[in-house]
C-alpha cells in the first residue's frame, strides 16, 4: 500500500513511524495519509479531465471530518445517506450545493434539511419519496430537484451483501419503471427533474457492468429526451474496488474508460460516486498485540483492535493485510482476534506474523468502512483517528472517552 511502507525494517506512514505514533496517541488508532487521499482523486481527476464531470465522494465510507475537508477543498462534492452526513458536509466545510442525497428511507425532516440546505440534487428511489418530496417541497415553498435512482438489474459480480443494482435489491426503481414515474415526477411542480442516477455495487473490479449499466441508462436518457424531458447529468454512482489481498484491480482510467466510452457525446455532465477507492487504501488501523495464547489446533495474536473497530471481517469474511509495524523474534501462524466476546471477532485467520506481545501491528486497507461502521460493542471507546501529512501527525479525533458512551443514559427515578 503507497504511503504505508516499510523503512529500516520498521512500517511508516509518510514519513512518520508508526511506533512513534503508536507510542503518542495509542493504540488502536486509524492512520490515514493525506498524500494518499491525494493521489487517489487526482487519478480520478486526471481520468476525467476534459469531461464536463463531479465527484460527489461517498461519506458513508469514511465520515471524518479533516478527510471530507480535504477533498472539499479538492472541488469534490458529496454523496450522503442521511441528515447526519449532510450536517456533517457542512461542518467540513463542504459546499451543499454540490451534495446529491441517495438512500431508501428519506424522513421528512432530512428532505427539510436537504432542501432548506439547497443540495443539488436528491436521488429518489421510490413513488412514495417522490410523492413525499413533493409534499415537503411545498410546504417551503421550494422546488425539490431530483434524479430518479433506477435499478438497472446489472450483476457487478462482487459480494451479495454489497450488491445493489440486483432486482432483488431494494434499492432504486426498476428501470422498466423509470419512463412512467419521470412523467408521473414531471408533472408535479414542485419537483425539477436534473438526472438520471445509478449505482450497481461496491468493490467493483470488472468494468463491464458499470459500462452496461450506463448503456442502460443512456437509453433510458434518450427516451426522455424524445418526450421532452431534458437531463442536466448522469450519475452512475461509485463502486471502484480496491486491492486488499492479491485481487487485480484496474486503474482508475481503465476502469472509467468503458463508461466513458457509453458516455461519448452525450451533453449531460458526469456524476461520479466513489467511497472506497478514494480512501480505502489511504488508513490502516494501527493496533497492539495484548497475548499471544497457543491453543491446540490454532495459535491466537489477541490485539487490542477488534470487531467493534473494523467490522469487515466479522460481517463481510473480508479479507485485510496485516503485517508488523516491526517484525522480530520467529514468525508463526496466528488467528489475529480481538477482545470482543464473540467468535467471529477476528481480524485475520491464519496469518503469519512475527510479533511477541505488546508488539504492534497494521490492518492494511481500512481507511473505508473501517471507523463509520464500527461501534461501541462490549463498552469499548472508538479509536482515535490520525492524519500523517509528510512529517506531521494531526489527530483528527481523539478517541473516546469511556464515560461518552453512557452520558445520554439515564438511572430509574
Ligand atoms: N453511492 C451509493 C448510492 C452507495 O450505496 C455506495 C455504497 C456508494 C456510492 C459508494 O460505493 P463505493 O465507491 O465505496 O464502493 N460496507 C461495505 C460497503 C457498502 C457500500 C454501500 N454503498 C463494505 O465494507 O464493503
Amino acid at each position: 500500500m503507497k504511503h504505508f511502507e516499510s523503512r529500516d525494517g520498521a512500517l511508516y506512514a509518510e514519513d512518520v513511524a508508526l511506533e512513534r505514533i503508536a507510542a503518542e496517541y495509542g493504540t488502536p488508532t486509524f492512520v490515514y495519509s493525506r498524500a494518499a487521499l491525494t493521489e487517489a482523486h487526482a487519478a480520478y481527476a486526471d481520468a476525467l479531465a476534459g469531461r464536463d464531470a463531479m465527484l460527489c465522494y461517498a461519506v458513508k465510507s469514511n465520515s471524518n471530518l479533516a478527510i471530507m475537508n480535504v477533498f472539499a477543498r479538492l472541488g469534490t462534492g458529496f454523496d450522503i445517506v442521511s441528515g447526519g452526513e449532510l450536517a456533517r458536509v457542512i461542518a467540513a466545510g463542504g459546499d451543499p450545493a454540490k451534495v446529491v442525497f441517495s438512500g431508501v428511507g428519506k424522513t421528512r425532516d432530512e428532505m427539510r434539511a436537504a432542501l432548506t440546505h439547497g443540495i443539488y440534487c436528491f436521488n429518489v428511489e421510490s413513488e412514495a419519496e417522490l410523492h413525499r418530496l413533493a409534499e415537503v417541497a411545498a410546504s417551503l415553498g421550494k422546488r425539490a430537484p431530483i434524479a430518479l435512482r433506477v435499478n438497472p438489474d446489472v450483476d457487478p459480480k462482487t459480494h451479495p451483501y454489497i450488491s445493489t443494482g440486483l432486482k432483488c435489491n431494494k434499492f432504486g426503481v426498476p428501470i422498466a419503471d423509470a419512463h412512467r414515474i419521470y412523467l408521473e415526477a414531471a408533472k408535479l411542480p414542485q419537483l425539477e427533474i436534473r438526472g438520471i442516477a445509478c449505482h450497481i455495487g461496491s468493490q467493483l473490479l470488472d468494468p463491464a457492468p458499470v459500462a452496461e449499466a450506463a448503456g442502460k441508462v443512456v437509453a433510458l436518457a434518450e427516451a426522455l429526451n424524445r418526450d421532452g424531458i431534458e437531463l442536466r447529468h448522469l450519475d452512475l454512482g461509485g463502486g471502484l474496488g480496491i486491492r486488499y489481498d492479491d485481487e487485480t484491480v484496474p486503474a482508475t482510467r481503465d476502469y472509467l474508460a468503458p463508461l466513458l466510452a457509453v458516455l461519448a457525446g452525450r451533453k449531460e455532465r458526469l456524476l461520479l460516486e466513489p467511497g472506497r477507492s478514494l480512501v480505502g487504501n489511504a488508513g490502516v488501523l494501527l493496533s497492539k498485540v495484548e497475548y499471544l495464547k497457543r491453543g491446540e489446533e490454532r495459535n491466537f495474536a489477541i490485539i487490542d483492535a477488534a470487531m467493534n473497530d473494523l467490522a469487515r471481517p466479522a460481517l463481510y469474511d473480508a479479507y485485510h493485510r496485516i503485517a508488523e509495524v516491526r517484525p522480530r523474534g520467529k514468525a508463526d501462524i496466528y488467528d489475529v482476534v480481538g477482545p470482543v466476546c464473540e467468535s467471529g471477532d477476528f481480524l485475520g485467520r491464519a496469518r503469519e506474523l512475527a510479533v511477541e506481545q505488546e508488539d504492534l501491528v497494521a490492518i492494511f486497507s481500512a481507511g473505508a468502512y473501517g471507523m463509520t461502521m464500527s461501534s461501541n460493542y462490549n463498552t469499548r471507546a472508538r479509536a482515535a483517528e490520525v492524519m500523517v501529512d509528510g512529517e506531521s501527525v494531526h489527530l483528527i479525533r481523539a478517541r473516546e472517552r469511556i464515560e461518552d458512551l453512557y452520558a445520554g443514559e439515564r438511572l430509574l427515578p
